[in-house]
């Protein structure tokens, strides 16, 4: 399978791109009475993406009422409240602007009960299958070639569930929390197989700090030690880059 490189001169161009893309796969969707199932992932990469879906909701008339979203990840323990759960970055950045209804909102959850965790990862699997699968999958992707939570180690079958988070994530994420040690060491994510069962996956990257692991995951033999790797399995993915991510290609 090969994987679609687009390569645009920056991130707000190529976010208004995508965002017509699913603007009109839930228009073509609601013509049919449908839901449309996005999977949302947070971090810097998705930003304008977001800006530019809440521009066509409020000047537009893009409605989610009839989108359901599966978030990626999140911190665990992490409150939801909290302004480095991933809850409040999708509040702060989408949901807070748009008409998408909060039942229809799926986060991992950072709260729930250390013994209650497989079973919530199940129900969430089980809810995104019951659904139909993702529509489109929205991903970032991390120094270590991680993809969600998924850090080098993890399986191409592996599900939603508890992860570890790896040492070179953890100093990424040290500046949003005041330094390293206040970064938690776990999450939950959904896993490899559960972002395989989108029907199509839209990886983001911007910068040359990505140039890098963007090569690496196109180019290198699949392996679980670059877990976006996987991705070359895939049936439709699209890598949408700014020149300087595509610069190694
Ligand atoms: C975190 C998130 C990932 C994200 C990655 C890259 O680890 N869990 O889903 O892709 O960061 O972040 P950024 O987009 O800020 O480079």
């Amino acid at each position: 399978m090969s994987i679609t490189k687009k390569v645009y001169n920056n991130k707000v161009e190529a976010c208004a791109v995508v965002a017509q893309e699913i603007k009109s796969l839930i228009q073509a969707n609601d013509a049919q009475n449908k839901k449309t199932v996005l999977g949302l992932a947070t971090g810097s990469s998705p930003i304008e993406l977001y800006k530019e879906l809440v521009r066509l909701h409020k000047n537009e008339g893009l409605s989610f009422k009839n989108v359901v979203s599966f978030n990626l990840d999140e911190y665990y323990p992490m409150a939801k409240e909290s302004e480095q759960s991933y809850h409040y970055f999708m509040h702060h950045h989408l949901f807070n602007h748009v008409d998408i209804l909060p039942e229809n909102v799926n986060i991992p959850s950072g709260t729930v009960a250390e013994g209650e965790v497989a079973k919530f990862c199940a129900d969430y699997e089980a809810k995104i299958d019951s659904l139909g699968g993702i529509d489109i999958q929205i991903l970032g992707i991390g120094r270590t070639g991680h993809i969600g939570f998924n850090e080098p180690g993890s399986s191409f079958e592996s599900l939603t569930r508890m992860v570890e988070l790896n040492k070179v994530t953890i100093q990424d994420a040290a500046g949003d929390f005041g330094g390293e040690d206040k970064v938690p060491t776990k999450a939950v994510t959904m896993g490899v197989a559960s972002v395989f069962k989108a029907k199509k996956v839209v990886l983001f990257a911007w910068g040359a700090k990505k140039a890098t692991i963007v090569k690496e995951s196109l180019v290198n033999p699949i392996s679980d030690q670059v877990p976006a790797t996987y991705l070359q399995k895939h049936q439709d993915v699209t890598y949408v880059l700014d020149t300087e991510a595509a610069s190694e290609l």
